[in-house]
């Protein structure tokens, strides 16, 4: 898969499907898997960092990670999302944040909003670069907000939505992620763009969905946004494990003579 491609999927009879993915160990095992790209979000400040937004994760942090992952599924589409404010000091610094983003191993990056840095989203896509757009609840605004909330709900803000959308496309985005709005609206902006839409919390008529890693796997038992649904218990799996060894260890039951070197 790669950014050609991803578009080309839109309204098509396969649904896109994008997770997120920050480490190595989980690229390998989401190299096989059946999903269209792997998304080095910005959201790895909350779920490997433990911060309490997006906020503080920077192009070093991005980079990182988008490394571990790239090495990790060298067969899947590598999106990396531009951090906070990195797309608002200028062309210069938004290209050496892309370059970091792309030497890591990065194929895309995504982009938050679009209102005061249309010139900047344009100028990404003609240095070669596919960029994928978010509008919505874009989580690096939070603050501005005043918190996670739906977006879009009433008129004035749903028609400015459905033209960020226009715009970005008019940018050249191979893509635009949809957070948090009401589905009608996702209806709406998916009918009007030739652009593939992934959903968040954006209901069913979209392109595809989108979700965090931990969140899908259950990973994340104190965390359950609406949007998001639990398909394993992942965090139960772990401790189960962990609990097994410990227990094995305490009744002196492992290591065995075939697991000890003689
Ligand atoms: O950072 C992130 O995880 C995201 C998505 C969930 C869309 O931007």
């Amino acid at each position: 898969m790669n950014a050609i491609e991803f578009r080309s999927m839109k309204g098509g009879e396969r649904r896109i499907v994008v997770t997120t993915c920050y480490d190595h160990w989980s690229a390998k095992v989401l190299n096989t898997a059946d999903v269209d790209a792997l998304l080095v979000g910005d959201s790895v400040a909350m779920v490997m960092h433990g911060h309490d937004s997006t906020i503080p994760a920077t192009v070093d942090m991005m980079a990182l990670h988008t490394g571990a992952v790239s090495r990790g599924a060298p067969d899947k589409f590598v999106i990396a999302d531009m951090p906070f404010l990195s797309v608002r000091r200028g062309i210069g610094p938004a290209l050496d944040a892309v370059e970091a983003l792309l030497r890591a191993g990065a194929e895309a990056v995504k982009i938050e909003g679009v209102a005061g840095h249309e010139d900047i989203v344009r100028h990404i896509v003609e240095s070669g670069v596919p960029v994928m757009g978010h509008l919505g609840m874009t989580p690096q605004s939070v603050h501005q907000f005043g918190g996670y909330r739906v977006q879009g709900r009433r008129t004035d803000a749903a028609t400015r939505l459905v033209e960020d959308a226009q715009t970005l496309e008019a940018c050249g985005c191979f893509a635009l992620v949809l957070e948090c709005v009401p589905s009608a609206l996702a209806t709406r902006v998916t009918a009007q763009l030739q652009i593939p839409t992934i959903g968040i919390g954006a209901g069913a008529d979209v392109d595809g969905q989108v979700l965090v890693l931990h969140d899908l796997a259950g990973f994340s038992p104190d965390f359950q946004p609406r949007f998001a649904r639990a398909f394993r218990s992942g965090a139960h799996l772990l401790h189960e494990a962990v609990t097994a060894f410990a227990n094995a260890v305490r009744s002196g039951e492992f290591p065995t003579d075939d697991e000890t070197y003689s």
